[in-house]
């Protein structure tokens, strides 16, 4: 895979590739949920139960040696939160959201990425990687990690330890495309499994192979030997991440239309087996593959993120809050160490200014900690925090874009702006070289 950087990575691919492109006016949806319940603003005791802080921090250590004073507007964002029954004591709330930056070398980490995700490491911070793949089938871009061959797991080990060095703790996120793969990026040519024979058709989307971007061609559908393998090789890659690589826990992706998500959502899935169907049967394999990387590894070492609403690769649900709703309430009976799940303002290649939808049903049935994510900043996650809409808020594109966040939301400075032309292009560009505020402030000074 080493030569498929230089041979096919395009030096700027589209924005769109995992992220978003633009924002449009908000789209009405029948059955919109109510608001979330008002909880506290003073952390002293989430949604979960779990015990926090007693009073609200005045002070926040970012790092070496550095206590900023806490404004009171950002104050939940800077509560310290104790996850997974206290083994994780996080510092504050803020999560680095998970970023395929395509800066491995085929499916080998690389030493830039220890750098890369130190700079953006708080002691108590939680940082959820990039989606790393769980097996040679499961993978759909190039240079994008892996988790089963030694020397991945080799090149994950001095990043991880970069990350815990500067005291965060640090989730891999497991990721098997299914579908939104291509015979050119998978072991013998053959074609790339899901739950059905049912491709991605819109013309947004394309995939990157060794010999340029290619529309995505229909998969075949997994047989019953080839989920139970897969199953499988979650487990064992969750296992990889965490007693080889050294992450403290597992983030498994069943969001954005990638495999899993093929699964639980209507418009991919039309089998007539137990894995297709009802909600109950399209939830199974999502269900099955939580029970076996929980036995593998620890409940309290695994969360999962989901996204309800998201169309990304053209997979959408007929009844977003029905599915997800039964997926979240069997999610309840785990003690997972998290359910982190997608804003509906995040759709597919856009951003809605806001949407009538809300993530609020998802957040009263499960019982545990919840992450939310999508379109925030300083002002709404503290807001959103305050409200009780979630106990920690994932922050993407803005925390890729400043390595410094918790310092700049705390003396509410401005922005570095994120630069789209850079998320998945090769090279260090607008992966390492954000400015950090004293950098920005030493090139206007001159
Ligand atoms: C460059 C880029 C890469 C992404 N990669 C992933 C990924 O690997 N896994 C995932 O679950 N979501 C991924 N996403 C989605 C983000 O985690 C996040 O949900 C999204 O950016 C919305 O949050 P934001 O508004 O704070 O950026 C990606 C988004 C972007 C922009």
């Amino acid at each position: 895979m080493n030569t498929m950087r230089n041979a096919a990575a395009p030096s700027r691919i589209s924005a769109g590739l995992l992220g978003m492109t633009r924002h449009v006016a908000a789209v009405a949806r029948p059955g919109a949920a109510t608001s979330p319940r008002k909880l506290h603003t003073g952390a002293t005791t989430d949604v979960a139960g779990t015990a926090t802080s007693t009073a609200p921090a005045t002070k926040f250590d970012i790092g070496g040696g550095v206590e900023l004073p806490v404004p009171s507007d950002v104050a939940p964002l800077f509560q310290p939160y104790s996850l997974s029954g206290g083994r994780f004591q996080l510092s504050n709330r803020i999560v680095y959201a998970p970023l395929t930056r395509m800066r491995a070398v085929g499916t080998i980490p690389q030493p830039s990425a220890a750098v890369y995700y130190s700079q953006r490491a708080v002691p108590g911070g939680l940082i959820i990687s990039e989606a790393t793949n769980i097996a040679p089938e499961g993978l759909g871009y190039m240079n994008t990690p892996g988790l089963w061959l030694p020397e991945q797991l080799e090149g994950w080990k001095p990043v991880v330890r970069a990350v815990k060095d500067k005291g965060a703790v640090f989730f891999c996120q497991l990721w098997h495309c299914g579908r939104a793969s291509h015979p050119d990026l998978q072991p013998n040519g053959a074609a790339p499994i899901s739950s059905s024979n049912r491709p991605i058709t819109s013309p947004e989307y394309q995939v990157y192979t060794p010999s340029g971007p290619k529309s995505y061609t229909a998969p075949r559908p997994a047989t019953r030997e080839e989920i139970k393998r897969v199953v499988g090789e979650y487990a064992r890659a969750a296992k990889n991440a965490i007693e080889v690589a050294g992450f403290d826990g597992v983030e498994i992706h069943g969001a954005n239309g990638y495999f899993i998500d093929q699964f639980i959502k209507d418009s991919v899935n039309d089998r007539t087996d137990e894995y297709g169907g009802s909600i109950e049967n399209r939830c199974r394999f999502a269900l099955e593959v939580v029970e076996a990387v929980v036995n593998a590894v620890g409940a309290d070492r695994v969360g999962i993120r989901i996204s309800p609403f998201t169309t990304f690769l053209d997979a959408l649900d007929s009844t977003p809050y029905a599915t997800h709703v039964y997926l979240v309430e069997k999610l309840n009976a785990y003690g997972l160490s998290y359910v982190h799940m997608v804003e509906p303002r995040v759709l597919g290649v856009i951003d809605l200014d806001s949407s009538p939808d809300s993530l609020a049903p998802f957040r009263r049935v499960y019982k545990g900690t919840f992450i939310t994510a999508g379109g925030f900043k300083a002002e709404n996650g503290a807001e959103a925090l305050a409200d009780g809409e979630a106990d920690l808020v994932a922050y993407g594109r803005w925390y890729l874009a400043n390595p410094d966040l918790h310092k700049r939301f705390l003396l509410h400075a401005p922005l570095n702006k994120y630069d789209r032309d850079t998320f998945y292009s090769p090279g260090m560009e607008g992966y390492l070289d954000y400015p950090t505020l004293e950098e920005v402030q030493a090139r206007e000074a001159q």
